[in-house]
């Protein structure tokens, strides 16, 4: 954490961020424009983390009169936050090619000893990815307990688990395939999310 002495220690840690860029190749089944609009998405995320950041810091200026506008930023960055972190392990796991998991990987056996096949962690993962609403599937890692869990979550924020670490984010918002795919067959594009994972770039996570 970066402590500011010339400023409002509330502010503390609150730096703004830059867009990632992802060398995301030729993918099968998402098109090169469901990619390209995604992108110009994420980087939505990133820049109205950066202008609630900026406005906490106006505001922040005069704390008592700004009260509610302050708790409200607060409220609301998570979601811009969270949409950030979400795209970028995304887009990560999308990048540098195709890569089969490594079967005598750590992450592979884990896997295995968490479902008891990797098919069986892969069943509940795509079956969670058909969750009626907009969000992510995420497979977290907690490192409290050395346990693996699949999770929900709605939008971007809503349902994050303290501490647990993401391993593989699913884009489950219709802009993730619309381009693609209709509403109605989103399954084919969880089935095309898996054709692309860079696996090494998943393990890295975890
Ligand atoms: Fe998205």
């Amino acid at each position: 954490m970066i402590i500011h002495t010339d400023r409002d220690l509330s502010l503390s840690g609150m730096e703004t961020f830059t867009p990632k860029t992802f060398n995301i190749p030729e993918l099968v089944g998402i098109g090169a424009k469901n990619i390209e609009e995604h992108l110009k998405l994420y980087k939505g995320y990133v820049s109205n983390s950066n202008l609630i950041i900026n406005k906490i810091k106006e505001y922040e200026k005069d704390p008592v009169e700004n009260v509610y506008v302050l708790g409200e930023l607060h409220r609301r960055f998570s979601f811009e936050f969270d949409g950030m972190r979400n795209h970028e392990y995304y887009f990560e796991s999308l990048s540098d090619g195709k890569k089969e998991i490594n079967k005598d990987g750590e992450l592979y056996k884990k896997i295995e000893i968490e479902w008891g096949s990797f098919e069986n962690w892969l069943t509940q993962y795509k079956a969670i990815a058909m969750t009626r609403g907009i969000g992510w599937v995420i497979l977290y890692h907690d490192k409290q307990t050395g346990h693996l869990l699949n999770q929900w979550i709605d939008e971007q924020h809503l349902g994050h688990l303290t501490g647990l670490s993401p391993v593989l984010c699913l884009d489950m918002w219709e802009h993730a395939y619309v381009y693609d795919y209709p509403t109605s067959e989103k399954k084919k594009y969880v089935e095309a999310f898996f054709e692309n994972l860079n696996w090494d770039k998943v393990e890295n996570n975890y």
